[in-house]
């Protein structure tokens, strides 16, 4: 792994606390520069790209089944589009420049509207040129409150991120480097995490919506100073809540945690060549009257269930890259053979259709597959369904078989959340009528 020791250290206690904004609907999210205090304070300062004068951009909160309402502007100086990262939303709203809607050029403004139909941990993004713009900031948490949520005292959004940022607090260039493209992507040289909250208390119950954000690097993390359980992945609930031990986060998968405070809550990046701080939150003081309560399951998700035989089963090859790969094409990474967004779908389903995926890696890298507008099962080892995700990782050489009822109608894409792999050829789209 291409983590430089130095940078990782010098960032060790430094953890940016985000605003956090209540929003009422509609919301105005203005896409603009911003500068921001990435390094440690009394570092440098960075200019990046932001919303509403900060990033990442305000936590959006909402209900789940809200109406939710978004006015986008444009206010930075090349095309953009949010997209609504694992909300099954109404296609048009899906923020795919040239598949769902036109792109939001400078000065202009696009006008989101959709249901939320699922609780839990989600976030939106730029989906324009987004190996770069997600990199400079263009990005930001989107909560959807069960009806009854779980009693807690805190209820805490982390984002992990990383950058690759020079001593005096600018972003390097290169975006668009190819020999990123072509490895394992853009990796920073300076990672933390970004919680919304700094302090607890000894004793306190809280919840943690950890989301992935950096724009190649996966997180494998332990978190200590927390008895907790995992309740949900990629806002999808578990049916059993499972005991916190490592977990990793792919770019752009999220993980909630329920758990009680035994001390200062610390997030270590878990490297091969030992572990880096990514910051913490400080406990301080005691919680006398501590929630004890079993920590239980959310309720589930109203996520269709793949029937046993599927209508349709279906190879998705990954290819390409360094070091190997069958892919011979112009651009650096494909599925199936083809670079880049075909013309035509990959596959078209009818409505309701159960199909099975294997996601095959035959890279010497590993990729995270996002399919956009669904959720679907992983499928365990002996054909089981596993777990809810939308943001499967598969490792180099391996593959992953996902079951996905196909029951949103429009075109929806599929592709690496490495996003400089996305850039250089590894997306495709689907159509479901
Ligand atoms: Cu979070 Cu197509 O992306
Ligand atoms: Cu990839």
């Amino acid at each position: 792994m291409n983590v430089n020791r130095r940078s990782f250290l010098a960032g060790t206690t430094a953890a940016m606390v985000m605003p956090n904004v209540a929003l009422a609907s509609p919301t105005i999210l203005r896409a603009e520069p911003v500068v921001a205090q990435i390094l440690p304070e009394g570092d440098g300062t960075t200019a990046m790209l932001g919303f509403n004068g900060s990033t990442p951009g305000p936590e959006l909160r909402f209900r789940q089944g809200d109406e939710v309402s978004v006015q986008f502007e444009n206010q930075t100086d090349e095309g953009s589009s949010l997209h609504w990262h694992g909300i099954r939303l109404a296609n048009a709203m899906d923020g795919v420049p040239g598949l769902t809607q036109p792109l939001v050029l400078a000065g202009q403004r696009f006008d989101y509207q959709f249901q939320v139909p699922d609780a839990g941990t989600y976030w939106y993004h730029s989906h324009n040129r987004s190996w770069e713009q997600v990199a400079k900031g263009l990005f930001g948490p989107l909560i959807i409150e069960e009806q009854n949520p779980p009693l807690v005292d805190h209820d805490i959004t982390v984002m992990l991120d990383d950058w690759r940022i020079e001593e005096t607090g600018a972003l390097m260039g290169g975006f668009g480097n190819t020999h990123d493209f072509a490895h394992a992507g853009r990796m920073g040289n300076y990672a933390k995490i970004l919680p919304s909250r700094d302090t607890v208390r000894h004793g306190d119950r809280i919840r943690l919506r950890l989301i992935n954000t950096a724009t190649a690097r996966i997180f494998p993390l332990k978190i200590e100073g927390l008895d907790g359980m995992v309740v949900a992945l990629d806002g999808m609930p578990l049916q059993a809540p499972r005991p916190l031990a490592e977990v990793t986060l792919a770019p752009a998968q999220r993980i909630d945690v329920i758990g009680n405070v035994t001390g200062t809550v610390d997030f270590l990046f878990v490297a091969r060549d030992g572990l880096y701080e990514l910051g913490g939150i400080t406990a301080d003081g005691e919680n006398t009257t501590p929630i004890s309560d079993a920590i239980a399951e959310l309720p589930a998700a109203d996520v269709a269930t793949p029937k046993e035989q599927p209508d349709h089963s279906l190879t998705l090859r990954m290819e390409g890259g360094a070091m190997g790969g069958r892919h011979a094409g112009d651009d650096i990474w494909a599925f199936n053979g083809v670079s880049g967004l075909p013309d035509v779908p990959w596959a078209q389903f009818q409505r309701g259709q159960t199909v099975m995926i294997d996601l095959v890696n035959d890279t010497s890298f590993p990729h995270g597959i996002h399919l956009h507008g669904h959720h679907f099962n992983e499928v365990n080892p002996d054909g089981t369904l596993g777990d809810i995700r939308d943001t499967s990782l598969v490792d180099a050489r391996q593959s992953q078989k996902i079951a996905v009822v196909f029951d949103n109608p429009g075109k929806w894409l599929l592709h690496c959340h490495m996003l400089g792999h996305q850039a250089s050829g590894m997306k495709t789209w689907v159509e479901v009528l």
